[in-house]
């Protein structure tokens, strides 16, 4: 059925600024890593693209090896595009790519050289059937490829029109530091780091959030639900086609441990308390540090986006709830 998207789209999620740049991204964004690719049922992912949309979500985020298999994800988002968004709506969309892991065999597709990098975009915008991303990506750092040729990728990618902004994801505080600092002095400011950031993942509150703070970079953290263990579904065991369920080895079931199981039902009797789902306090309890900028979640059905976009109706902690989640989580 053709889709119009909804007329009171802008109104319901506060878009905020990336960094020191003139970027402006919603409070929520939307990850295609998991759901989108060719193994995926192809209508369930274009329904959560129209939602999001819907909804106030203009920023998608992508790279070269979602899937699975891996470029699918890419692929699936062009064919989504072409068909839903035609025309100008290209121009209210934030769509980001990255490179950095294993893509094709060979020497030159993965980790960070200029080769791997700038081909790989090529082919990215090929999938997407576009002819230039918002953002680009260095997807994790390399420690074989200087880092002066990785940014310099980056602003090749976009002097050349490829991309519209740079950014950076996994880099730890001092090499993101340096990086950002080559990519200012050519001339291409790096917008934005994209680092995983949870409850159950804080190693970016040692230093990171603090050199993105000081030198005016955004920050998307990614896996705010922890891939789904942040939210009431492994509560009771692990359900049939849940991410634990699933034997790609991104979460599995093991990683659900007793302790761990101990930690989410007592996160989850807080945010009951809170009228609010686990999975809507892990993103506002992300939300409140001003230097994130976005919160990226992934999602396997309209109904979880809906849940996970309800949790703006209530943002605000008290020192006692901070504490408590705190005590939970062992600090
Ligand atoms: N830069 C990087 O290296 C990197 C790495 C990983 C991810 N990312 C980006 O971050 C995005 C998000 O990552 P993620 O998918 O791991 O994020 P996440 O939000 O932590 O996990 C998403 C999963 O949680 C479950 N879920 C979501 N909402 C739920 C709800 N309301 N109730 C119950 N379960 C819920 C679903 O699992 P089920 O599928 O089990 O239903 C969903 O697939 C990715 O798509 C990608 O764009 C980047």
């Amino acid at each position: 059925m053709q889709y119009t998207p909804s007329s009171n789209r802008y109104k319901e999620i506060p878009y905020k600024r990336c960094g020191n740049s003139g970027l402006l991204l919603p409070a929520i964004s939307l990850g295609l890593w998991q759901n989108f690719g060719s193994v995926d049922n192809f209508e369930n992912g274009r329904s959560i693209i129209r939602r999001a949309f819907d909804r106030g979500i203009t920023h998608f985020d992508l790279a070269n090896n979602y899937g699975p298999v891996p470029g699918s994800a890419e692929e699936n988002f062009g064919t989504i595009l072409k068909k839903d968004f035609p025309g100008f709506l290209r121009d209210e969309l934030i769509i980001s790519s990255k490179a950095g892991y294993t893509m094709w065999d060979g020497p030159y597709g993965d980790w960070g050289s200029r080769k791997y990098l700038l081909s790989s975009l090529d082919q990215s915008l090929k999938r997407m059937q576009l002819d230039y991303v918002d953002i680009f990506y260095s997807h994790r750092p390399d420690p074989n490829t200087p880092l002066e040729e990785t940014m310099m990728a980056l602003h090749t990618a976009v002097k050349s029109g490829r991309a519209l902004y740079a950014g950076i994801s996994n880099y730890k505080a001092p090499e993101a530091r340096k990086a950002i600092g080559i990519l200012r002095e050519l001339g291409t400011p790096c917008v934005i780091h994209q680092p995983k950031y949870s409850m159950f993942e804080r190693w970016v509150e040692d230093g990171l959030l603090d050199v993105l703070e000081e030198m005016g970079v955004g920050c998307i953290p990614f896996s705010p639900l922890a891939q789904g263990m942040l939210t009431d579904k492994y509560l009771k065991g692990i359900p049939e086609n849940s991410r634990a369920s699933k034997n790609d080895g991104s979460l599995r079931a093991t990683d659900i441990t007793p302790e761990r199981l101990e930690q989410i039902k007592a996160l989850n009797e807080i945010a009951k308390q809170r009228n609010q789902s686990l999975a809507q306090m892990a993103i506002t309890w992300l939300m409140k540090d001003k230097r994130v900028t976005t919160v990226l979640i992934g999602a396997s059905s309209v109904q979880q986006l809906d849940n996970n976009l309800d949790s703006l109706h209530q943002i605000d902690y008290t020192q006692e709830e901070l504490q408590k989640i705190e005590t939970i989580l062992g600090n």
